[in-house]
Parts: C-alpha cells; sequence; structure tokens
C-alpha cells in the first residue's frame, strides 16, 4: 500500500492536537487502516510559538509552497481559521492536486458554493467533520446515516464557548466574564471570541448542518442570529422558577411550502427536553427525519483533543478513498443544490418569556397588559416577587411568560410596551423552545 502524505496548516490548538494524534499516538492509525498515512509538514507563520507537542526538525516550516510542491503529500488539512488567508490557502492547495480537510466553519458557512466548485473543477474532495460538534461524528452521520430521510427540524447546543459559559453562570456561581474567560483558558473559544458569544459560530455551523441535512443551499444571511451576550442571571434564575434552562440554540425547521426558517437565539427549553441536560462545553443535535423519526447526537463540541479527533477521521475517510466518493456522488452542498425560500422571523409563532421593569404602583401592569392583548398576545403566567423590606429600587421585575404568538406581534407589543413611559429599562425577550414533536 502506498503511504499518503498529510500536510498541516496552523498549528495552533487544534494542529496541536493533529499533531499529537498523528506524530505521539501514531501507532492506533497504522494498526486500523490498511493504507499509510504519514504527517510530512507543518506550516505555520509562528516558528516561535511554544508548542505542547514536538515536531521533527524540518517538518516545521512558515512556507506553504513547500506542501504544495511535495508531490507525496495529497491532503492538506487547513486549521487556520478566518475567511479570508485560508480561503487563498484552500484554493491553492486544490489546485495543487491535494484534497482538503477542514475545521473552518466560517469559511464553508460564507464562501462554501464557491470551495466546493473549485474542489469539483480541480477533481478534489473538501471534508469537513470537524466543522461542526468538535469530535461528534456528526457530518457523517446526518449525511450518510439519515440520507434516506426527508429531515424535518434539526435543534443542537453547537457552541461550546457558549454553552459553558451558560451552565457556569447557573451551577458554578461564576459571572459571565469569569465564565468566558475560563473558556478561552480551556481553548475552546474562537480566537475572535465575539463569534462564539455573538451566535455566529453556531450560525455558521448550522448554515453546514441545514445545508446537508435538508439539501439545500443555504444562504448564511437568511440565518436570524443572537447571541448570549445580553443575557443576565436574573432571567436565568426566573427561568429555573419556571422550570426552564436556558441554551443558546440553532435550529433548523422546514416549514410549511418547503420554506425553511434558520435561527440562533438563546432559547428557554423545559428541564424535560431532550437538550436540557447537555451542560459545559458539550454539544448535542437532535435531528427529526420523517423514516427514522427523533436522533440525538452528543459529545465534546470544542476543544483541542475532540476537534482533532473529527480532523484524523476526516484525514482517514480521505486517504481510504471515502470522503472523496461521498463528495463527488452525494448532491447536498451548496454548488450543486438549490437555493431555497425562508420563512421570515416575524411569522415563525411560538412561546415567549419577558421581564419587564416597571414601578411598583397601580395601573401600570393593566397599561402592559393591554398592549399584549391588543397584539393578540395571550399571557399564560405573570410573576412579581414581593420587594424585600429592606429595597430602595424605583423599580421591580415582573417576569410574563405567553402562550404561542406571532413573533412579528411580539416584535411590536414590546416596541410599545417600551413607549408607554413606565418600563424603566428595555424588556428582556427570551424565546420559549417546545420540543419537537416527532412526526
Ligand atoms: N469556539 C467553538 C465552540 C469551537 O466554542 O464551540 C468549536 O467549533
Amino acid at each position: 500500500m502506498d503511504t499518503i502524505g498529510v500536510g498541516l496548516i496552523g498549528c495552533g490548538t487544534v494542529g496541536q492536537g493533529v499533531v499529537s494524534l498523528m506524530l505521539e499516538r501514531r501507532d492506533r492509525l497504522s494498526r486500523k487502516v490498511a493504507a499509510g498515512i504519514e504527517l510530512r509538514h507543518v506550516i505555520d507563520k509562528d516558528l516561535r510559538a511554544r508548542r505542547d507537542v514536538d515536531i521533527p526538525k524540518g517538518m516545521l516550516s512558515d512556507d506553504l509552497a513547500c506542501l504544495l510542491k511535495d508531490d507525496q503529500t495529497r491532503i492538506a488539512i487547513e486549521l487556520v481559521g478566518g475567511t479570508t488567508v485560508a480561503k487563498d490557502i484552500v484554493l491553492q492547495c486544490l489546485e495543487a492536486g491535494k484534497d482538503v480537510v477542514t475545521a473552518n466553519k466560517a469559511l464553508l458557512a460564507h464562501h462554501g458554493r464557491e470551495l466546493y466548485a473549485a474542489a469539483r473543477r480541480a477533481g478534489r474532495c473538501i471534508a469537513f467533520e470537524a466543522s461542526c460538534g468538535g469530535g461528534i461524528p456528526l457530518v457523517e452521520s446526518i449525511r450518510r446515516g439519515l440520507i434516506a430521510n426527508e429531515v424535518q427540524a434539526l435543534y443542537g447546543i453547537v457552541n461550546g464557548t457558549c454553552n459553558y459559559i451558560l451552565t457556569q453562570m447557573v451551577a458554578g456561581g461564576k459571572t459571565y466574564a469569569s465564565a468566558l474567560a475560563d473558556a478561552k483558558a480551556k481553548g475552546y473559544a474562537e480566537a475572535d471570541e465575539t463569534l462564539d458569544v455573538s451566535g455566529a459560530d453556531s450560525a455558521h455551523k448550522l448554515a453546514i448542518l441545514a445545508g446537508i441535512a435538508f439539501g439545500i443551499d443555504v444562504d448564511f444571511d437568511r440565518i436570524t442570529v443572537e447571541g448570549i451576550q445580553a443575557i443576565d442571571l436574573t432571567d436565568l434564575k426566573a427561568g429555573q422558577e419556571l422550570g426552564y434552562v436556558c441554551k443558546l440554540l440553532a435550529i433548523g425547521q422546514r416549514r410549511k411550502n418547503n420554506t425553511f426558517s434558520l435561527r440562533v437565539h438563546p432559547a428557554f427549553i423545559r428541564r424535560s427536553h431532550p437538550l436540557a441536560n447537555v451542560n459545559r462545553s458539550f454539544n448535542a443535535v437532535s435531528v427529526y427525519g420523517d423514516a427514522v423519526g427523533h436522533t440525538l447526537f452528543y459529545g465534546r463540541g470544542a476543544g483541542r483533543m475532540p476537534t482533532a479527533s473529527a480532523v484524523v477521521a476526516d484525514v482517514v475517510d480521505v486517504a481510504i478513498g471515502n470522503a472523496g466518493r461521498t463528495f463527488e456522488q452525494l448532491r447536498l452542498l451548496n454548488d450543486v443544490c438549490e437555493p431555497v425560500a425562508y420563512m421570515p422571523i416575524e411569522d415563525v409563532e411560538k412561546r415567549y418569556y419577558f421581564r419587564l421593569m416597571v414601578p411598583d404602583r397601580p395601573g401600570v401592569f393593566a397599561r402592559i397588559a393591554h398592549v399584549f392583548g391588543a397584539h393578540d398576545i395571550s399571557l399564560s403566567a405573570i410573576n412579581q416577587h414581593e420587594p424585600e423590606a429592606s429595597a430602595e429600587s424605583e423599580s421591580v421585575p415582573v417576569v410574563v411568560t405567553t402562550h404561542v404568538a406571532r413573533e412579528g406581534n411580539v416584535r411590536q407589543a414590546l416596541a410599545e410596551v417600551s413607549s408607554l413611559g413606565v418600563v424603566t429599562c428595555p424588556p428582556v425577550c427570551i424565546r420559549v423552545v417546545e420540543e419537537h414533536e416527532e412526526f
């Protein structure tokens, strides 16, 4: 059997995990895989960075050309991140005849169509298991394992950093800032952590997962995205009192007339919901197929070794020829799928949680309730705690949950409530997401 050469570009957190699996723990691959797989190049712009793995002399370089011109290197792993330099590197690798393995969800969400087409022109493939859900074999399971289904919906916790922060704020007693610092130290967060907390990273993953699950050419700009930056411990605790857990969810739903609703936002889910006990950096994705029903994929969604595990799985998949056949024969990637119509977020119907800060005096709530009623929003529960005897605050929190309402009506009602002159700060609104019905 030939030995297949591999080159790694970008030796940061995940890159070092890949080096560890491909050099220090090389024996396990040679026991399990007939083809020889050999790491030949590690390309990184910073040759002096302190690394936790030993890279043999001559393997580390800051010159991509070393990899590109080496005919024995047939697989390039892109772990540079970002959407500019990384895009250029992937195109150069494809043109030089290399298959590409990448964990770069932002790159595929924004430029997938162009890159997949370039790979097809070059007769090569792009494998991207590590782009979604860290170490969970999610892409492979959805794309091949569920191919007989028309997927109805997927619900995912797909950002380890946000899930870690939300878990640590409630169970670990940490502030948002210290939980985020911890997630960074553990290697979960992106180089630019705003991608995590703004929901953008989850949206990148949703674009990829919804694409292969529904077989559609997702337009990233049509995904509604809200992050966790404004989430307050007051709301997490109020939600707990009502029996809810707060999670940043990535949601894809097939709606009427083959329109799609794609969105990322914080959501209250019941404690009995299948995703409610997914904590810390773990990720989980529920996929509902019309034949299989509910499937749930769970595992570590971020961090060095879980993500490296998925990268190396892709390297093997490319080396043994699976990835190439999958890439060529399944019609599930942006460049060979049709664009679709999207359901506007205003038309989506669900339940809501609001927290309104209002003065504790007669008639205030009656005015607010009138606005909700006028917008066809039926209230399900209203809760105002007795103020502490010592409290001198000018306003008190009133927590409201609704029955199912149309988002457009909710937005209009909240804008009107804000203009009444009785709420002392902008209302907090968190969507309530119920468990999806199986069939
Ligand atoms: N920053 C990402 C996360 C890493 O926290 O989930 C894995 O994609």
